[in-house]
């Protein structure tokens, strides 16, 4: 029996994606007589039904290469109900490409929101199995996403190479780090590279105890300090606030926590303080090795899948297990830093101060 296979890409891009189509792809070719039709840009590709017949050639040659070969975009599952000026009911016009298309199954390489919608299809009848892909490691039900290892490898590259300018200058430098509602990689680069300040969503500051730290270690004769901060880290006072507030009095202010961190340490310690902002760097690029051996299991294991029929539910990764989750189980649900999570208490251990009261 010969198997249709449908493959997508979704939401922000990471290193990786690539490595998991060709693990998908090799392991289905050598598995079962199939077909692969890649579908260009997410949902946007599959609404519209604008698709590619894939040959076993193209999938050759892309384990290194990053971002994707189907292209991405983001289509917000809270948008996929609502029908807009364009008329189209979005969720009937997937169900139809993926009819035409004579589909057996659905593969959707994507976080949060590529999981809701796939979770969406999957209770509307379509056989779909996901793999978890973001750099921000927020995906519940898996210990690890793919992605995340190569941003972490690159964001500890940044504060290596920032530690070097701020002791030869005796700056306090604050890093700005990807990650708006979940604190993993600023947390795990942070203790990686060093950092002295991590400052996380999840743990709202108090600019105070960040100037402490930067006077204690002027005091210890350390005239520099490296603060890791992450995009949507906050301060207490922010924190009780509504989003939209939250956005608007950051746009007001200092348009970035880490230009915030910075400016509000001159104005209180009178410190020279840099605010760096990698941004997209951290999502661009070729794989780690880590994430080119993760992202290859994942893809074969959802080969596995298909040749078995196991649908409606996604990949993931338990101890050194990988293995799979109920779609309807893990959808919709965040995997934030809990505050008692061991590498918070490793760094606190450390001596790593997350800016909360002494
Ligand atoms: O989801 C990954 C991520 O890089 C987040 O860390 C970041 O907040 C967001 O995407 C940025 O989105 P965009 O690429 O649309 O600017």
């Amino acid at each position: 029996m010969k198997r249709r296979i449908g493959i997508l890409t979704s939401g922000g891009d990471c290193p990786g994606l690539n490595a998991a189509i060709r693990g998908v792809a090799r392991a289905s070719y050598e598995m079962f007589d199939c077909e692969i039709v890649g579908i260009h840009d997410g949902y946007r590709g599959l609404i519209e039904g604008d698709t590619q017949e894939m040959e076993r050639s193209q999938f050759s040659g892309i384990l290194t290469l990053g971002g994707t070969i189907l292209g991405t975009s983001r289509t917000p599952f809270r948008n996929m109900r609502k029908i807009e000026d364009d008329h189209v009911d979005k969720v009937e016009a997937m169900k139809k490409t993926y009819k035409n298309l004579k589909l057996d199954c659905l593969v959707t390489l994507g976080g949060n929101g590529t999981h809701k919608t796939a979770n969406l299809l999957s209770e509307e009848g379509l056989n779909v199995i996901g793999l978890p892909k973001t750099i921000d490691n927020d995906l519940y039900g898996t210990d690890f996403t793919f992605g995340f290892h190569t941003a972490m490898d690159i964001a500890t590259d940044v504060i290596d190479r920032i530690h070097t300018t701020a002791a030869s200058h005796g700056r306090v430098m604050v890093i700005e780090i990807m990650g708006n509602k979940a604190g993993w990689l600023t947390l795990y680069s942070g203790v990686a590279g060093g950092a002295d300040v991590i400052l996380i969503p999840e743990i709202p500051y108090r600019i105070e105890e960040v100037a402490k730290v930067v006077e204690r270690r002027a005091r210890n004769n350390k005239g520099f300090t490296i603060i890791a901060v992450a995009e949507g880290a906050m301060n207490k006072e922010e924190a009780k606030m509504k989003k939209k507030e939250r956005e608007a009095n950051r746009a007001a202010t200092h348009y970035s926590a880490s230009a915030d961190v910075a400016q509000q340490l001159r104005d209180m310690v009178g410190v020279e303080a840099r605010a760096v902002v990698p941004g997209h760097i951290q999502r661009g690029g070729s794989p780690s090795a880590y994430d080119r051996v993760l992202s290859t299991q994942f893809g074969v294991h959802a080969a596995e899948l298909i040749r078995d029929e196991i649908f409606g539910v996604t990949v993931a990764l338990k101890g050194n297990q990988i293995t799979h989750n109920k779609l309807k189980d893990i959808a919709g649900v965040p995997k934030l830093v809990p505050l008692d999570d061991q590498m918070v208490t490793i760094a606190k251990d450390m001596g790593i101060s997350f800016g909360e009261k002494d």
